[in-house]
């Protein structure tokens, strides 16, 4: 059965754990392992805009001896004259792996069923979990663990991050606490997908609407933007009514005194975090840019080999 990532939870804890493992051995070693010699190609397709997610796939790619067909969809027959299944038939023929930056989950999920070949969910309007490899890296390389630590996610709570990280923060044994107001809260349904896995790892999930009480005593404080890809529209809305959930040195104040700052950026500096934090000591967020590069060539090893 070929092994698709689709969202954060198509992981056991275990494997998730391996391909951590994989990361940082691939990380010290980054030009040691080619499985994609040949050199294959692996698809990496965008309905949206990226700079980090088309960088690191690009370069993974190449550094597993393989070669990057970055297709934007306006220039390609998806998304109008042709549907992801058969997209997905054509592709399989040639490479070896298919990456998509999307908006509807579903479309990930008609082109998995449609393909032989793993598809890697780049990012879709519910979920980002190739980023959550990375911050999960990020987190464990700077606090040597994951399980048992408490992560507090502010702001929107129904965007990709923040269902992505009550997903793969559940799987991991954390315990995940998400701040937003109660119209942006995550979707039913990832919050029982999130329970599920909680109560496999030990982990737990949390919604709070204030801000204060959520961050109190967390290892991990994360944000996001405001504005998700596709929410341009709502921006003065989301403006206003997310203003409270700001990271600011006050709010992270309340954290741990060593509590680490995540943001997968793009960054909206003076909107969902200051620049004070962001660009502050406790801030490891280029570190968390460059692991995306180490957590998807693991990935993508990992589900070659499945
Ligand atoms: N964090 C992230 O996915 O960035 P890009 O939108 O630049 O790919
Ligand atoms: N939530 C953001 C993440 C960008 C990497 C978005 O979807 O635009």
């Amino acid at each position: 059965m070929t092994r698709h990532f689709l969202r954060d939870d198509d992981l056991s804890q275990a494997e998730q754990t391996a391909i951590l493992d994989l990361a940082v051995e691939l990380k010290g070693d980054r030009f040691g392992t080619r499985p994609l010699v040949g050199p294959q190609t692996v698809a990496v397709i965008f309905d949206k805009s990226s700079t980090r997610t088309r960088v690191s796939f690009a370069v993974g790619i190449a550094e597993l001896g393989g070669i990057p067909l970055i297709i934007s969809t306006a220039n390609s027959q998806l998304g109008g004259k042709e549907t992801a299944t058969d997209t997905a038939r054509v592709l399989e023929r040639q490479v070896a792996a298919i990456v998509w930056r999307t908006f509807a989950q579903s479309g990930l999920e008609e082109m998995a069923l449609g393909t032989t070949v793993p598809v890697i969910n780049g990012l879709s309007d519910d979920f980002h979990p190739c980023q959550l490899l990375a911050d999960l890296l990020t987190i464990r390389e700077h606090r040597g663990t994951l399980a048992g630590l408490t992560v507090t996610f502010l702001g929107d709570g129904a965007s990709n991050m923040a269902q992505s990280y009550l997903l793969a923060g559940a799987t991991a044994g954390m315990h995940v606490r998400v701040a937003s107001p109660v119209d942006y809260a995550p979707t039913d349904s990832v919050v029982a997908a999130a329970d599920v896995a909680a109560a496999k790892s030990g982990g737990s999930v949390t919604l709070f609407t204030d801000p204060i009480e959520a961050v109190a005593g967390a290892d991990v404080v994360v944000t996001d933007t405001w504005v998700s890809m596709g929410k341009e529209e709502e921006k003065a809305e989301r403006l206003t009514t997310l203003g409270s959930y700001r990271v600011d040195a006050e709010l992270m104040a309340l954290a741990r005194p060593d509590a680490l700052f995540l943001h997968c950026l793009p960054a909206d500096r003076g909107y969902e975090v200051t620049a004070e934090v962001i660009d502050g000591p406790q801030s490891v967020v280029w570190d968390e840019a460059e692991n995306r590069l180490h957590a998807q060539k693991a990935l993508m090893v990992w589900l070659l080999q499945q």
